[in-house]
């Protein structure tokens, strides 16, 4: 049996409207029926694009939103049909790290406070001289210095921070540990600290890791299976080096054909495959194959059926009804990709600004799309997806409570920007 069991899990947040007759209108289809399985020990990573979903099936694992329906089997007990308080004792064995660890952090409170918030809550340490030993304990396998102690969130660089959220998990002695995007906040240089660190925490502790990113690099190093998300449900899984040799989903391909390679003769002979038009919206997601108004192979087909996640073999899963044929290539392309369609997309750009020159208006292409369109002649056009995306929105606030499910009480969420800047300051690991 593993370790951490998804079934199906749908989550969808009721969209309301009317002041007087507050009215259901719709739903965000936020999470929209991904299993997956976490073995003890290892570290399952979730990939993806801002938006489709990834923070909110980390939430509701740990209960922090409502599930739709499925299941969330943890350990054998399913967590989703749980009362609330025997959910608690779940709790600590479930712990997230945070994208943002200075809005996830209470200001006004020192750090021995922030940590054993949680520890008196969970009845771990018979009085605070027995949990400010276990903290030190914790702070040293860290990479802090016991002085932290004494000293408050705003006193430490990004990258320590990070140290203290994935500290204040710790000191509660979890199994599991869901980490949403923990390094994307910091300074590329502090990420492969933290990462290196995730790792050793991981060997001493046999830990169990779900790790959420953005970015395919953060979690190549440090995953054993990869799932790619798109718009709510899984599109590809499989083994990491499997995945990253040869990725089978067309939104897998085009996600890794705009990680720059660092030979420049690979990376000018590379074929890029560039994604036509934007992430469609949660609340009315395509029809299908939820990816076939971006897919550049889809076909009549793939409009009406939504495929199933499907193992092609050593557990390399893939959700496409033409997988085997796009490998063949024996499936024709409807949609140009690579310098076509950066050559298509300029055009439409360029259309887009006459049109709004002449109607006198701002143009939302060229403000939003320009960069991104290839007017460089720069095809990574998934990546900028990425990064031209949402910035994030609901995370940001979602952590400051989620803290307060089990300790720390809610504070406004703040933009860590300045702590990318902030230089690595830690002592020790890394
Ligand atoms: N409480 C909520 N109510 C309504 N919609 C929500 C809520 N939380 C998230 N959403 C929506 O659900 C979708 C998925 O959001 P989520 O934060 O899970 O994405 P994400 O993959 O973590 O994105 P990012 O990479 O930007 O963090 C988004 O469209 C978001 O706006
Ligand atoms: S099912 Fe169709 S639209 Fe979806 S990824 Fe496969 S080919 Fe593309
Ligand atoms: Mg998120």
């Amino acid at each position: 049996m593993s370790l951490l069991e998804l079934d199906d899990v749908k989550v969808h947040f009721p969209v309301r409207k009317g002041i007087l007759f507050d009215r259901t209108v719709g739903h965000v289809y936020a999470v929209d029926g991904i299993s997956l399985t976490v073995e003890a020990g290892q570290t399952y990573g979730l990939v993806g694009e801002s938006g489709c979903g990834k923070t909110t099936l980390g939430r509701a694992v740990l209960r922090l939103v409502d599930i739709t329906s499925g299941g969330v089997v943890f350990d054998g007990t399913d967590l989703a049909r749980l009362p609330g308080e025997e959910m608690r004792g779940f709790r600590r064995r479930l712990q997230m790290v945070f994208q943002d660890p200075l809005g996830s952090l209470n200001p006004r409170q020192n750090i021995e406070s922030i940590l054993s918030e949680g520890m008196a809550a969970h009845g771990i340490g018979r009085d605070q001289g027995e949990r400010r030993e276990k903290i030190k304990d914790i702070l040293a396998k860290v990479g802090l210095p016991a002085n932290a102690l004494s000293r408050y969130p705003h006193e430490f660089s990004g990258g320590q921070r990070q140290r203290i959220g994935i500290a204040r998990a710790l000191v509660l002695e979890p199994d599991v540990i869901i980490c949403d995007e923990p390094v994307s906040a910091l300074d590329v240089s502090v990420q492969a600290q933290v990462i290196n660190l995730l790792e050793e925490l991981q060997r001493q502790l046999g830990l169990t890791y779900l790790v959420i990113a953005h970015d395919l690099a953060v979690v190549r190093h440090i995953s054993d299976v990869i799932g790619v998300m798109y718009l709510g449900g899984l599109v590809e899984e499989a083994p990491s080096d499997a995945l990253y040799e040869s990725p089978r989903h067309p939104y897998t391909k085009a996600l890794m054909s705009a990680v720059p390679v660092p030979d420049p003769e690979v990376e000018d002979a590379r074929e890029r495959i560039l994604l036509a038009g934007d992430l469609p919206s949660p609340a009315n997601p395509p029809s299908g194959c939820r990816f076939h108004t971006r897919c550049p192979w889809a076909q009549e087909r793939c409009a009406s059926e939504r495929p199933v996640l499907t193992d092609l073999g050593e557990g390399h899963k893939v959700a496409c009804h033409f997988a085997r044929e796009i490998e063949e290539g024996t499936v024709e392309q409807t949609r140009s990709t690579g310098i076509d369609a950066v050559v298509a997309t300029k055009a439409v750009v360029r259309k887009d600004a006459e049109v709004a020159q002449e109607a006198g208006v701002p143009s939302a292409a060229a403000e939003s799309g320009a960069d991104a369109s290839g007017d460089t002649g720069r095809p990574g056009a998934a990546q900028d997806a990425d990064a031209a995306g949402r910035p994030a929105t609901g995370p940001a606030a979602a952590e400051a409570d989620a803290g307060g499910a089990d300790e720390a009480p809610a504070v406004p969420a703040q933009s860590t920007a300045e702590s990318a800047d902030a230089a690595e300051r830690s002592p020790g690991t890394g």
